[in-house]
């Protein structure tokens, strides 16, 4: 039985004072259903880590380097993360991607090293409006699932986020049926490659604009094992609903 997952990406938000959404999170979920995942940048890591270190709320960063250390100036490492309170690493989400160059190759390095160090890999993958459009949704996930994931992964330390581009930051959700077909597929394929035990054990969330009023029927979907959570994570107003929605 997989337990849900309701994962937060505050991607480039956040300072000092935004740690008291985390209280705020925990105080509505004392005693939560499902996992919480929050991933704050890698300045609040630490900070945050700390702040739940007693609450029902894990901490994730947002990337990690592939090497354990070196002259990578500005790049932060597995280990840090591991180091600072994280438990998982956001991988190759799009907007590193398209914006950091980040091919599936590099992802499945940056994977290695996150699961090297201890920490849950959240490996990001979907397709552009375009890609969907041309009907070969289904060949970007499967040539992304291929390459991204590394052969370390286990159901502990394996998560998988299907976030169409089209639908990150705009309002826009695929159909119910659009987004379990995809699921159903990155299921069928993980079972392939790793065997039923692991396949069927790693959790597939959905991303992209997912909100209160839409998680309810996002989540009924089957191989849907939760959500990752862009703009509605930053406040807890927003999250809280959504991890009701999951429970
Ligand atoms: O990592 C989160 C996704 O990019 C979704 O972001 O909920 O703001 O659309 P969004």
């Amino acid at each position: 039985m997989r337990r849900k997952l309701a994962a937060g990406n505050w991607k480039m938000n956040g300072l000092t004072a935004s740690l008291g959404e985390l209280q705020s999170l925990a105080s509505a979920h004392p005693d939560p259903l499902v996992d919480i995942l929050v991933c704050p940048p890698a300045t609040l890591v630490s900070a945050a880590a700390q702040c739940c270190a007693t609450l029902p709320i894990a901490i994730g960063g947002q990337d990690c380097h592939a090497e354990r250390a070196g002259a990578h100036t500005g790049d932060i490492s597995a280990e840090m993360l591991k180091d600072s309170g994280a438990c998982a690493a956001i991988l190759g989400h799009s907007e590193r991607r398209e914006h950091h160059g980040e091919t599936s190759d590099m992802v499945r390095a940056k994977a290695r090293a996150a699961h090297a160090a201890g920490l849950i890999a959240v490996i990001c993958m979907g397709e552009s409006l375009a890609q969907r459009d041309a009907a070969n949704t289904l060949d970007i996930i499967a040539a992304q699932l291929a390459l991204s994931i590394p052969d370390t992964s286990t159901a502990e330390n394996l998560v998988i986020a299907y976030e169409p581009i089209w639908a990150i930051g705009t309002g826009k959700v695929p159909t119910p049926a659009q987004i379990g077909e995809v699921h159903d597929f990155i299921r069928t394929r993980l079972e392939r490659r790793f065997g039923p035990g692991v396949g069927r054990g790693v959790r597939i969330l959905y991303g992209g604009s997912v909100k209160p009023d839409n998680a309810d029927t996002i989540f009924r979907v089957p191989n849907v094992d939760g959500a990752l959570v862009g703009g509605a994570s930053l406040r807890a107003e927003d999250f809280s609903p959504i991890i009701h929605a999951l429970s």
